[in-house]
């Protein structure tokens, strides 16, 4: 786990990208509740928080409109197919941290 983020200054339900050891990470905060999904976008490796929409438990691509599920980095809409990693995320106090050495959903990491 490394902290990465204070949760007072995260707004809600608005991604934000960070950079965590390398590896492009999408933060949502919904309350006191930080869910993190792999940047880049299985579909064409657009940036998720790029514009990227949340509602519900999903973040919709801004580039084509597929949206992932927050929770389990599943498509929920076309044109992807494919999950992108979920990470896991602890929030203790006001310090928020994420693991990004290993998914929490197993998708694999994008090849580029
Ligand atoms: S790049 Fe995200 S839906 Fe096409």
């Amino acid at each position: 786990m490394r902290s990465v983020a204070k949760l007072s200054e995260l707004p809600e339900a608005t991604p934000v990208r960070i950079d965590v050891d390398g590896v492009p990470v999408c933060m949502v905060r919904s309350g006191d509740r930080v869910r993190a999904v792999h940047d880049t976008c299985s579909h064409q490796q657009w940036s998720l928080s790029d514009d990227g929409m949340v509602w519900g438990n999903g973040i919709e691509c801004s580039l084509h409109g597929s949206t992932f599920d927050l929770d389990t980095g599943k498509p929920a809409s076309l044109p992807a197919t494919d999950p992108v990693p979920t990470f896991a995320v602890e929030v203790d106090g006001d310090d928020v941290s994420i693991d990004v050495t290993t998914t929490t959903n197993g998708a694999p990491f994008p090849e580029h």
